[in-house]
């Protein structure tokens, strides 16, 4: 059986141990003969490099590993290109996230202006990471989960059309394994889902199990008293800020009880909720600092200094197992559907044809195959109207280097209530991101 090669680029990150240990663990459906990180922090990487080898050497000791801050060794001889990088890392977060809030807006990592910031940070550098796959190893796959997703999507589909990238993201996955488990099941793919929207900014319309049968009445019941709040969620989203989005879940689900939502619409429908119950000097940047970056360097250190993984804490992170998912399904022509961010073209019948949309799609060899959603309703379709020419404006700006472009894209979103205000916060976001963003003119 051919064994494959791959490199995760922002290797540096937080998730980088999780997701080793996940594909050590499913070698027997994903045979690996290399695994290199790439990162541009070479500091930040060495930690984690360091500890992954160790779990490599002690787990499957035929594997190649490398570290490297050099791309043409990082991206030579490679099938897959895993990346999720963080650009600006987490004090641009910080940033991201606190300036909206001085100013009453949301601030969120993906959402509103703090979104808009770090898609402008992220267009650079991802398609930077497109060229370095296509130049060193041009029959490579992107699985790209680096966000904010949407922009990134936009981008890449504007500027490398037809490059081998698949943007994918895991909050409808963390949702579904919660859904299967409000109804019994063993696992989220005993569910088969109708979905669309916009990442971060979507819908279920309709869920059956696989003989056919309506799953959607009992899972709305639910949802309409707990939200998607369950006893024993996933590993990732666990901190007391997550459970809050899970129980505001059943206040968005009220606005439209003819669907299931998307966590990420709180930050939409109720965005004065949120700011309310925002810290603004501590923001979830500060959480994941003091939280999951914490924890994921010390382990790798003491992983490092003990030259073993033995009464490590760092486990495997298995709903990660999605990206083993789709890389199976171009590798193997799995066929299997998954939930994909894609251009449109006809999709929904009613909407965009040009917008980069997350939908169910059939992934084989050839990419993915978006299936048909039809027409959808007038309060989706204006709400997906006016996100996506945020996502879209924010691209123009970015390619024209127009001021104006990204002063509209923040008037346009619904975080944002003025032009004022959205002046008044671009500004700010301007001189915080000097030396990432394009200048503007
Ligand atoms: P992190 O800051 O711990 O890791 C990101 C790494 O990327 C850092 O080591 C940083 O040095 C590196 N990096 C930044 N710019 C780079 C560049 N130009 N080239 C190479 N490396 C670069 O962040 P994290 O919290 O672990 O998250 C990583 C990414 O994954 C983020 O974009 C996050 O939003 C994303 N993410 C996406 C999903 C999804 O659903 N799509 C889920 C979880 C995380
Ligand atoms: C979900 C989303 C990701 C996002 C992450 C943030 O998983 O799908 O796109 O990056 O949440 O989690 P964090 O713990 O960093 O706030
Ligand atoms: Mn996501």
């Amino acid at each position: 059986m051919k064994k494959f090669s791959i490199v995760i680029a922002g290797g540096g990150s937080t998730y980088t141990p999780g997701i080793i240990l996940m594909l050590l663990d499913n070698l027997d459906r994903f045979p690996i003969r290399k695994i290199k990180l790439y990162d541009n922090d070479k500091d930040r990487q060495d930690i984690i490099a360091g500890a992954c080898e160790i779990l490599i050497k002690e787990r499957a000791p035929e594997i190649e590993f490398l570290a490297t801050i050099d791309p043409e060794e990082a991206f030579t001889d490679i099938d897959f290109v895993m990346a999720h990088i963080r650009v600006g890392k987490y004090a641009m977060r910080e940033l991201d996230e606190k300036i909206p809030l001085k100013y009453n807006v949301v601030g969120q990592e993906t959402c509103g202006p703090g979104g808009i910031a770090y898609g402008m940070r992220s267009i650079g550098p991802i398609i930077e990471l497109i060229d370095y796959m296509e130049r060193y190893s041009p029959n490579a796959w992107m699985l790209n989960y680096s966000n904010p997703a949407a922009i990134v999507a936009e981008a890449t589909r504007r500027l490398r059309p037809k490059s081998k990238v698949l943007n994918i993201c895991d909050m409808p996955i963390g949702i579904e394994n919660r859904m299967a488990k409000i109804l019994g099941l063993e696992s989220r793919k005993d569910l088969i889902v109708k979905y669309y929207g916009l990442n971060h900014f979507g819908w279920w319309t309709d869920i059956r199990d696989r003989k056919g049968n309506d799953l959607m009445p009992k899972l709305k019941e639910y949802v309409s008293k707990h939200g998607y709040v369950i006893d024993d969620g996933d590993s990732q989203h666990v901190d007391p800020s997550w459970y809050d989005t899970f129980a505001k879940a059943k206040d968005v689900y009220a606005v439209d009880p003819d669907t299931l939502p998307n966590t990420y619409l709180k930050y939409y429908l109720f965005p004065d909720y949120v700011v309310q119950h925002s810290n603004k000097e501590y923001t979830r940047a500060n959480e994941v600092m003091d939280g999951r970056e914490k924890f994921v360097f010390s382990e790798c250190r003491k992983i490092i200094e003990n030259k073993s993984s033995k009464d490590s804490k760092l486990h495997i992170d298995e709903h990660a197992s999605y990206i083993v998912d789709l890389a199976r399904a171009i590798a193997y022509n799995t066929q299997e559907r998954m939930l994909l961010i894609v251009e449109n073209q006809g999709a929904i019948e009613n909407f965009d044809p040009t917008a980069m949309v997350e939908i169910p799609c059939i992934v084989g060899s050839n990419g993915p195959e978006p299936i048909r959603i039809g027409r959808i309703p007038q309060f989706q379709k204006g709400l997906m109207e006016q996100q996506v020419s945020v996502e879209k404006l924010v691209v123009d700006a970015w390619i024209e280097g127009s001021y104006q472009k990204l002063w509209q894209a923040l008037t346009l979103s619904k975080t944002v209530p003025s032009a004022h205000v959205a002046k008044l916060i671009l500004d700010e976001l301007i001189e915080a991101n000097k030396g990432y963003w394009p200048e503007l003119k």
